[in-house]
């Protein structure tokens, strides 16, 4: 075990060699506490990296230029034509057959700092549900207690979460008993942090005398994550062949899905996507497209107007596949790009932020009203590109999509917010409903006047209403928890 001295002179060499020494300027004025922590986060950062970034990504902004030859992704649509039944009721059945076997685990990323939503804890313990308040870490429970109900074995869930989250993500599982789950199939880790750099210097922030200002490196630090955890070895030794990579947002995912497992698995693809049609051209969803052959996704801001406007004959948006962030990942896939003998290594992104810092000269902490630092994040479906065979399947956005990402707006539903969130809750049950013969009250508009919600232990197909009984209406104005 090297001494604080050692580490320090080790630190030391590195940051110099960053030109990045600013960061122990005031090193001996720290406790042996502080100097441990502080030396423990430089350790942690691959220097050589945020060198070299930048110069790429914060002296500049680098450009983005559409590839040739971009055209859109075909997908498998969500209702399938006649002559694709076959394949479907196969897919579905292979993936039942998979989570059967166990050889599925569910993937929950976590390790964002929910900054837009404002939530003070992990988001993962905010209370989504319509009802009862659940919270999204309860609902994936509960999703994962019927699927093991459902398909006859325990699930393996793997919860990726960061620095700035773990401690409390961890906390909130013991203190909830793992939500009923079996703690043996439960498994949290950490992903990788980059520091934020001052954009008029090119120094990294501090947060503190002996703190770097740090966030974590973007969910694409899942693909080295799931690695350098150990998650990958659990996986392999349980048996484990595909991971169900999902949101912490989201409290209706499907977080198994034996369809889209099936069409990935049967497809022999490394790693594959959920896409929802396009509400309107510019929709704040990536887009997926082949470039030479190749699953990319385009983001919205980088598609040029003229594409995203492009209709087809039949009046649809020709690049009409939005990305939605859900993706089935073969485990071998992760172990191929982290031992391969290139390395591997997703794009950057630069997001301009406004990062509060310890200004080592007065001894004070900033909060800056406009932005002063870039952040640099990766994004998981950068991989795309890399696999041999993707496939692209549609899904439906009342039953899936549902996310919390913006905070609540007084006298007024915002876009991915808590509000309407609860909102397509209660559509998606009020739907499920229908589809049994119930009667639901819905306004001239069409909008559901009475709050709904079904729990994920009752169902999470439509057709799993079948085996509870249910009321011949729902009473206007009224809240109805199954
Ligand atoms: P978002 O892009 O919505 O970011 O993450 P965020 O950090 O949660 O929220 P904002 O932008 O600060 O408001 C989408 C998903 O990716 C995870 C998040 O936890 C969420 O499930 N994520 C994001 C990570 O796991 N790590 C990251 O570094 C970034």
């Amino acid at each position: 075990m090297p001494t604080l001295d050692e580490r320090h002179a080790a630190a030391h060499a590195t940051l110099d060699a960053a030109g990045q020494s600013h960061v122990l300027a005031h090193y001996d004025s720290l406790t042996d506490d502080q100097k441990d922590t502080l030396l423990s986060e430089v350790q942690g950062i691959d220097w050589p990296e945020v060198t070299r970034l930048i110069e790429t990504h914060v002296k500049q902004t680098p450009t983005f230029s559409i590839p040739e030859g971009l055209e859109p992704a075909p997908w498998y649509a969500h209702t399938p034509r006649d002559s694709d039944k076959p394949r479907y009721a196969q897919a579905r059945t292979h993936g039942e057959t998979l989570i059967a076997e166990g050889k599925v685990a569910a993937f929950t990323v976590a390790g964002g700092q929910g900054t837009r939503l404002g939530w003070d804890g992990p988001k993962g313990t905010f209370p989504a549900t319509p009802i009862r308040g659940l919270t999204l870490f309860a609902c994936f429970a509960e999703y994962l207690q019927k699927a093991e109900e459902k398909y006859g074995a325990p699930v393996p869930w793997y919860v990726m979460t960061s620095p700035i989250n773990d401690a409390a993500t961890r906390a909130t599982f013991e203190e909830n008993n793992y939500f009923g789950l079996d703690r043996a199939n439960i498994m949290i880790f950490p992903q990788a942090m980059m520091p934020a750099i001052d954009m008029a210097t090119y120094k990294v922030l501090l947060s503190s005398p002996h703190q770097l200002a740090l966030s974590p490196n973007g969910h694409g630090g899942s693909l080295k994550a799931l690695w350098t955890s150990g998650a990958i070895a659990d996986m392999k030794k349980r048996g484990v062949e595909q991971i169900s990579y999902t949101q912490v947002d989201n409290p209706i995912v499907r977080m198994l899905d034996p369809l889209f497992i099936g069409l990935h698995t049967l497809d022999d693809a490394q790693m594959s996507s959920k896409m929802l049609p396009k509400a309107f051209p510019k929709e704040k969803l990536g887009n997926f497209c082949m470039v030479k052959g190749k699953m990319t996704v385009i983001e919205y801001s980088n598609l040029p107007d003229e594409l995203a406007e492009q209709r087809t004959d039949d009046g649809e948006l020709r690049f009409r596949a939005g990305s939605i962030a859900l993706h089935a990942i073969r485990t071998d896939f992760v172990e191929t790009l982290n031992t391969g003998s290139q390395g591997f290594s997703l794009p950057f992104n630069r997001a301009e932020k406004k990062v509060p810092f310890y200004d080592p000269a007065t001894g004070n902490t900033v909060s800056p009203t406009t932005p002063n630092a870039v952040k640099l994040e990766t994004f998981v479906f950068d991989a795309l590109p890399m696999t041999s065979a993707s496939v692209l399947y549609e899904t439906d956005r009342v039953d899936e999509f549902a996310p919390v990402k913006n905070a609540d707006v007084d006298g007024k539903i915002e876009v991915d917010s808590p509000a309407s969130s609860k909102q397509l809750q209660t559509e998606r049950g009020a739907r499920w409903l229908e589809s049994r013969g119930v009667t639901v009250p819905r306004t001239a508009e069409g909008t559901v006047n009475a709050t709904i919600e079904i729990k994920q232990t009752t169902a999470i197909y439509p057709e799993d209403l079948a085996e509870i009984e249910l009321p011949n209406a729902v009473a206007p104005e009224s809240e109805l928890l199954l």
